[in-house]
């Protein structure tokens, strides 16, 4: 069967302090669905999948208006770098130099600082049905070496996927780990919790760790933990013997690095919504929105609560960097970055 090109329509969504203009775009494919991407952050705004009944709903956390994501928000479907995730101590040492972070999380560096990928206007194009967003990271930025040039490319699949493709180069070797931040709850409605959404996760092992949320460098098996879910199970089944309010710890994907796999599926058992989540990255840190606080409204009013949505940010592993054990994250000058991930929507059968 040949496929109609998914279409892409973009409009102004604001305006930034500077008079810089902030566009949204809707990309939408011949089965129904739809996700709107703006260029400031590369943030994803809404993704509609439709349900069993084939009523379409919002299933991502966000805001219909660029004054909301200016005033602060947790990284709501946000492109996440230089380096996704948590540096310890906001240093680490590459080829004999030391380099100092923004420390923005306590003592550590966490998803590229004060101004990080998500707070910068990105260059976009629309290219074959996909978007294309280009953002030039300066050497030195938020302390990072090198100059990085970064392409992400946002695109729908026919099997109603978001596919994410993230690419890099560099003119100095830097730490690079891209992600994207959404929060999705599946039931459409996100006055209710995503604690009876059933999770399966393709990770045998996690990354347990410290009070600041740093990896103790242990590698340890899920087995008999509540990091368990190699067997489909309920997200809030054991998430009260999780210290910390829930979840927020990164999972070492089974399977081949670098090729892209099936590594978490998850659904709403309310409307069978489901979600599947390919990647070619080695770890997930898997986020059940334990800071969320009812402090930030959606478009139609619904206060964001805690465990109001979950994050499957598909990554290298946190504090890289300082953990030779852990797989690289430097990219070096002449190589290329490029990791892909797709979140598959679907109704379970
Ligand atoms: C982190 C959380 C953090 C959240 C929002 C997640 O990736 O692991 O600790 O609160 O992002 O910043």
């Amino acid at each position: 069967m040949s496929e109609a090109a998914p279409s892409i329509t973009k409009e102004l969504f604001g305006t930034l302090e500077d008079g810089r203009e902030v566009y949204q775009f809707t990309l939408a494919n011949a089965h129904g669905m739809e996700a709107d991407i703006i260029n400031y952050g590369g943030i994803v705004t809404a993704i509609r999948v439709p349900d069993a009944d084939g009523a379409s709903a919002n299933v991502v956390l966000g805001f219909d208006s660029l004054e909301k994501y200016l005033g602060g928000h947790p990284y709501f479907g946000a492109i996440v770098g230089r380096y996704g995730n948590r540096i310890a101590g906001g240093t680490f040492s590459l080829d004999g130099t030391t380099y100092e972070l923004a420390r923005n999380d306590g003592e550590n560096h966490l998803h590229g600082g004060e101004q990080g990928f998500d707070k910068r206007l990105w260059e976009a194009e629309v290219v074959d049905g996909s978007l294309h967003l280009s953002y030039l990271s300066e050497d030195g930025e938020e302390g990072y070496p090198g100059n990085l040039e970064v392409a992400v490319t946002y695109s729908l699949t026919d099997q109603n996927g978001l596919k994410i493709e993230y690419e890099a180069t560099t003119d100095k070797a830097t730490p690079v780990n891209l992600t994207n931040h959404s929060y999705f709850n599946l039931s459409g409605d996100p006055s209710t919790t995503i604690l009876d959404h059933v999770l399966t996760l393709h990770a045998d092992h996690y990354t347990p760790v410290d009070e600041g949320l740093i990896p103790t460098g242990e590698i340890a098996s899920v087995e008999e933990t509540p990091f368990d879910f190699t067997e489909p199970q309920a997200i809030g089944s054991r998430i009260d013997e999780v210290e910390g309010g829930g979840y927020d710890h990164n999972f070492v994907l089974n399977g081949p690095q670098d090729s892209l796999r099936t590594v978490a599926t998850v659904f709403d058992p309310d409307t069978q919504r489901q979600m599947q989540v390919l990647t070619t990255e080695p770890g997930v840190q898997f986020y059940t929105g334990n800071f969320l606080d009812g402090s930030l409204t959606g478009s139609d009013g619904t206060a964001y609560q805690r465990h109001a949505a979950f994050c499957l940010e598909t990554q290298h592993f946190p504090n890289s960097p300082n953990e030779p054990d852990f797989p690289s994250t430097i990219l070096k000058p002449g190589d290329t970055y490029h990791t892909t991930t797709i979140y598959r929507f679907s109704v379970r059968e």
